[in-house]
């Protein structure tokens, strides 16, 4: 099966596999386990921060970070194809009670920074006060599109002087900082908070984590608590994690590279229009009445990532190799052919 429909699909690795056997385990809510323990210092460490805690999803890690940042009634900055807000079914305004002041996302990702000035209210009775921006970095809906320090620090620089928070949904934040070729540490180092995944480009099966100052995780860790989070002997999770962020130049460095050749292959195919890819997602719309005809003739090749609509994304991942490339591109031809 070559699965591109996300790289969430992938199994973990024999290395990941032989890490949770040997975990050691303990109550995590007792902060009892060494391989969470581990994990935390692993992560704050590799990006600079003072502390992290593990999380059992992005969709979690976005909402405690969040839930951190505002309380009910208060203002979040966010925009308007990022994952916060059109694909975690809404958490923060249903649980948290917080307002999302939408502001245009970017074919590159961004928020235009005047426009992201001219959101944040000022102490008014009639406003819900501002307490956060946040940026999704890869930008996923977009194409995979990489956010650059330069425009982190801009952001964090209008939150500074208004007094706001900055989070980073770096769901796939690894894959920003490989394609940048600039440690994460150095690329995330203005903002306030980040989640990050390990089982996307990671590779690992479960788990995400966020990283940010003491008191920050201190206060996370109750939100967490709240809202079902608390997990007991967890390092089975952590100890795969351990293994993906120790291991991700390397897999996230060729995804990059698989996801190249896929694109420059699917321009050959005159019904595809494939966009720029900067990372491991590639996506492209097709010039065709019935997309869902050749979805189908590639799922019965064992080739996944299509649907009935006019625009695919194709995710490459630990479980995609070259030849899987080469092999899919072959299928697409034929498939285009028989249609
Ligand atoms: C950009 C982004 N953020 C957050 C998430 C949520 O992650 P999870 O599926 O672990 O909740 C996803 C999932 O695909 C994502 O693409």
């Amino acid at each position: 099966m070559k699965d591109f429909r996300s790289d969430t699909v992938t199994l973990p690795t024999p290395e990941m596999k032989q890490a949770i056997f040997d975990s050691e385990l303990g109550d995590d809510v007792y902060g009892e386990d060494p391989t969470v323990n581990e994990l935390e210092r692993l992560s704050a460490e590799v990006f600079g921060k003072e502390d992290a805690v593990l999380v059992t999803t992005g969709t979690m890690g976005n909402l405690v970070s969040i839930l951190t940042h505002c309380q009910r009634g208060e203002q979040i900055i966010i925009g308007d194809k990022c994952h916060i807000y059109r694909a975690e079914a809404g958490g923060i305004a249903s649980l948290g009670g917080i307002v999302p002041r939408i502001i245009e996302t970017k074919d590159d990702g961004t928020m235009d920074l005047d426009e992201i000035e001219s959101c944040i209210e000022p102490y008014n009775v009639h406003r819900a006060d501002t307490k956060v921006v946040a940026l999704e970095n890869t930008a996923n809906v977009v194409g995979g599109k990489i956010l650059s320090k330069e425009y982190m620090d801009s952001v964090k620089n209008i939150c500074k002087e208004n007094n706001l928070k900055l989070h980073i949904d770096g769901a796939r934040i690894f894959n920003a900082s490989v394609a940048l070729e600039m440690p994460v540490s150095e690329l995330t180092k203005s903002v306030d908070s980040l989640t990050f995944c390990l089982s996307k480009g990671l590779g690992a099966p479960v788990g995400s984590v966020i990283v940010g100052d003491k008191n920050f995780i201190q206060e996370a860790r109750k939100w967490r608590k709240m809202v079902g989070g608390g997990m007991r002997q967890a390092g089975i999770i952590a100890a795969a994690g351990i293994v993906g962020i120790n291991n991700h130049y390397a897999q996230i460095t060729k995804d990059h590279k698989n996801a190249k050749l896929l694109a420059n292959g699917l321009k050959n195919f005159k019904e595809l229009n494939v966009e720029e890819v900067q990372t491991n997602l590639v996506f492209f719309s097709l010039n065709l009445k019935n997309p869902g005809l050749l979805a189908d003739k590639l799922s019965a090749k064992n080739v996944l990532g299509g649907n009935s609509g006019s625009r695919w994304r194709f995710a490459t991942h630990y479980g995609i190799e070259e030849s899987d490339i080469n092999e899919t591109l072959n299928i697409f031809e034929q498939a285009l052919k028989d249609i």
